[in-house]
């Protein structure tokens, strides 16, 4: 559907849960977060009547987020159910890597064609550091496993920020030299521990990247549906992406809505407005009247983030893993 500002809403991204088996160090605290009960999380059963009517308002496209997705019981099930929906065209995950080897058969068998991984870094110890835990070699592995797969297409997400790793760029970009897997750096948002990091620009990637590889060539057809661009290196199978909400904000095209482990209807990443269709769905609402109420929720859809603001009325003051990156 199109909102008031014209933007045409097409995307859902689900969290299926706030819990995860890492805690990188701008996500989640040490000790992890308290989560959300089991009465709290949206059952697999609510999670569907929501993507119904989401269907029914011209939403096409389900990213599945956490925490971390994998850890979900009977997640495949979930993905099943979600693509044998009507008006639903494609589903794909958000993950870091962990679980993914072992289920990588069966999630592509239910549907998911696309596959993101997170992972910030290439060194083992550095990749402990970051997460907390030690499993640099699994994620490659799963990656590796996953590029080679024919039916699913695979994106490594890296967020890089300053005196954290901004010395990976080139290792990292090296990932998408001998395989089809493009490599996408993401300037760090001040959302939640984020906040303590230092973003690095997309210019100033790319200035990284250029002393090294010459200038890198605007790729301009279309990669799945974020607000990523990307760019070409010679000599490389997969493309170069930046995600730079900070310093190039691309609210005005923004396509897409939120649902929360806890069932409410985000409108932005970085807005405390929304609606909570859990509530909603427990007091008895009915499958047309959810569709009208979201329909008139996602119409009122935020302009854009408010990044420079410390706070306000409406500012998220959640941490990335509660809401679904
Ligand atoms: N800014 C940008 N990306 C973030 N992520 C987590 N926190 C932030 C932040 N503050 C990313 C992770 C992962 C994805 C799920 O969200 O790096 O790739
Ligand atoms: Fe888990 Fe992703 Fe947060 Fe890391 S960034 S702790 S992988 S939810």
């Amino acid at each position: 559907m199109i909102d008031k500002r014209h933007r045409g809403i097409e995307y859902l991204r689900i969290s299926v849960t706030d819990r995860c088996n890492l805690r990188c160090a701008y996500c989640m605290p040490e000790e992890g977060i308290s989560c959300l009960t089991h009465d709290e999380i949206l059952t697999f059963e609510e999670i569907i009547t929501i993507c119904k009517s989401a269907a029914k308002l011209g939403i096409s496209k389900i990213k599945l987020t956490g925490g971390e997705p994998l850890v979900r019981k009977n997640f495949i099930e979930l993905v099943r159910k979600i693509k044998a929906i009507s008006g639903i065209e494609e589903i794909t995950l958000t993950t870091n890597g962990l679980l993914l080897e072992n289920q990588l058969e069966q999630l592509v068998e239910a549907g998911i064609s696309r596959i993101n991984i997170s992972l910030d870094t290439l060194d083992r110890a550095r990749y402990k550091e970051i997460t907390r835990v030690d499993g640099l070699d699994t994620v490659l592995q799963a990656i590796s496993k996953a590029a080679q797969h024919p039916k699913v297409q695979i994106k490594v997400n890296s967020l890089i920020a300053k005196d954290f790793n901004e010395n990976e760029i080139l290792g990292l970009a090296e990932l998408a030299k001998n395989e089809p897997i493009s490599i996408r750096f993401i300037e760090v948002m001040p959302i939640g521990l984020g906040r303590a990091l230092k973003t690095i620009s997309k210019n100033e990637m790319i200035e990284i990247l250029e002393m090294h590889y010459g200038k890198l060539k605007p790729y301009n057809e279309k990669l799945g549906n974020g607000p990523a661009k990307y760019y070409e290196i010679a000599g490389f199978a997969g493309k170069i992406g930046f995600i730079s909400a900070v310093s190039e904000c691309f609210c005005e095209a923004c396509n897409r809505i939120r649902l929360t482990a806890n069932g409410y209807l985000k409108l932005c990443l970085h807005s405390t407005k929304g609606l909570d269709l859990k509530k909603l769905l427990r007091e008895g609402m009915s499958q047309d009247e959810l569709t009208k109420v979201m329909a008139e929720a996602i119409a009122s859809k935020p302009e854009k983030h408010h990044f420079g603001e410390a706070s306000g009325s409406y500012i998220e003051d959640k941490i990335m893993s509660q809401i679904g990156g």
